[in-house]
């Protein structure tokens, strides 16, 4: 059984495709040209021994008629001619007269009996006939004694001559073709079965090289990249591969990182609180207004420890649901209305003022958590990367495909350098600045995915000291 099956996969193998296809290649035409040419000899040998033999007797029939052969049948120059004819053909000649009867039979088996046969009677009525057994191997024919010298108008028939002579030789000429081109065609069968394989093997090779560095590659032995540059197709394949390991590199690698970075994250308050409370612990009797301080402070760093985590799973979350958003028709004006009312009382705290501008009101299909968690992740760092009475512009606008979010600040403006890490997780321009201010350096990692995911874009542009606007846009109906 399992025998059976590795023929049957070694048959699917590309090897064994080429194999097959050059031995067809070369034996069918042989096989094909052998048995054409034989057969075409035979026929072609048939049929010139049969108008051969066709042309001796009637030049006989002539003369047997001329002399008058069917009364004389002693007659010792056409006796002699007839034996000839037999004996060169290796044949059988008889003469019938026009009662039927066998007036010669060079065989002598039935001279002085009376035939009637079909052929015979038709050659009686003029006609010519030939006629080859292939099963037997003899030619036969029999052709009317026409009297042409007959005075009347009719021809008129005196008798019919039978002539069947043997096809051996042919047949022995035949066969020893037959196998000489048999015997040339078992070495040319060879050698192609022989070259088939070797060259079937050779093809094939480096694929198999391939997938040997692959195996290479993948316990981690082989140089990084593949490089199999016989053929254009593995070049090809090796490069997309190359391209493909990259990638997966790349992948890896901000997987490490972004596990490093979460560890240091979570430890960073930990570190704190240890620190408050071995040093109140060592104090021995301190006042109770101290104690209240250090406890105040590990609450407070315990809240940071929760907000990382908080963010964390949501952009987990976001990264895993990717296909599951739960779409439904949300107004938006409402939703930033919201969204502002909330985050007033930082901007107060601040002196930033908030003003939403829209120009229609818009309602489109998107997940109302994680589209509100994206824009208050904007608002918010407007207000919280502010100076003193600064302002935030919030403006709301649509077309009939997308609707147009744009959140600007007289803030403090990104560095050109950083725009393109802001979107990275846990990038923070000014780590103690925004630690300050209770960020983590999720939040803009977590707009751009709600964003994204809604098949959206997102543009910044900043200036450092001026203030920074985020353009958002986002289609109206959700694209799936
Ligand atoms: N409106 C803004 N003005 C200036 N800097 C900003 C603004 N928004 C984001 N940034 C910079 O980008 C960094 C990343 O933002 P974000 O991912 O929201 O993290 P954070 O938790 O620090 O707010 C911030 O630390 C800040 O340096
Ligand atoms: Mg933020």
């Amino acid at each position: 059984m399992t025998k059976l099956k590795r023929i049957l996969d070694f048959l699917k193998s590309l090897k064994a495709r080429l194999i097959i296809l050059f031995i067809l290649i070369g034996i069918v035409p042989s096989i094909l040209l052998r048995v054409g040419m034989l057969n075409s000899y035979g026929n072609r040998a048939v049929s010139i021994r049969t108008s051969e033999i066709l042309s001796q007797a009637k030049i006989l029939a002539n003369k047997i008629v001329f002399h008058d052969y069917l009364n004389q049948s002693d007659s010792i120059p056409i006796n002699a001619q007839l034996e000839q004819l037999s004996t060169i053909y290796d044949g059988r000649v008889m003469i019938i007269d026009d009662a039927f009867h066998i007036v010669k039979d060079t065989y002598r088996l039935d001279e002085g009996k009376t035939i009637v046969s079909e052929e015979v009677i038709k050659s009686y009525y003029g006609e010519e006939i030939t006629k080859y057994d292939s099963e037997n191997r003899y030619i036969e024919l029999s052709i009317p004694l026409v009297n042409a010298n007959s005075e009347e108008e009719e021809e008129q028939i005196l008798g019919v001559m039978m002539v069947s002579v043997s096809t051996d030789s042919i047949n022995l000429n035949y066969e020893y073709l037959s196998t000489n081109a048999m015997v040339i065609e078992l070495i040319c069968a060879f050698s192609v079965i022989f070259i088939s394989v070797i060259l079937g093997a050779r093809l094939v090779k480096p694929f198999q090289k391939m997938s040997v560095s692959i195996d290479m590659v993948q316990t981690g032995y082989g140089e990084d990249a593949l490089a199999v540059n016989d053929y254009t197709e593995t070049k090809t394949i090796c490069e997309k591969f190359n391209g493909m390991l990259g990638r997966m590199k790349v992948l890896d690698d901000s997987r490490q990182e972004f596990v490093s970075n979460v560890s240091h994250e979570l430890k960073t308050p930990l570190t704190s609180m240890k620190v408050l409370a071995d040093s109140i612990t060592s104090m021995g009797d301190a006042p109770v207004e101290l104690y209240k301080e250090f406890m105040e402070d590990i609450g407070n760093e315990i809240d940071r420890e929760t907000k990382i985590i908080n963010d964390l799973l949501s952009l987990v979350k976001m990264d895993k649901a990717a296909k599951s958003l739960n779409v439904t028709n949300v107004k938006i004006n409402e939703l930033l209305e919201q969204i502002l009312k909330r985050l007033k009382p930082i901007a107060d705290k601040q002196n930033v003022e908030l003003v939403l501008e829209s120009f229609r009101p818009v309602s489109a299909d998107v997940d109302e958590v994680k589209i509100t968690l994206a824009f208050t992740n904007l608002i918010e760092n407007a207000i919280k990367y502010n100076k003193e009475e600064g302002w935030v512009h919030v403006t709301l606008n649509a077309d009939h495909q997308y609707f147009y979010l744009k959140v600007e600040d007289s803030g403090i403006g990104i560095p050109e350098e950083s725009l393109e890490h802001i979107y990275e997780r846990f990038y923070r321009v000014d780590k103690s600045h925004s630690r300050e201010i209770g960020g983590t350096g999720l939040g803009l990692a977590i707009t751009r995915n709600a964003v994204l995911m809604h098949r959206g874009a997102i543009k910044v542009f900043s200036t450092e000291g001026e203030g920074t606007i985020f353009n958002v846009r986002i289609p109206l109906k959700y694209i799936s």
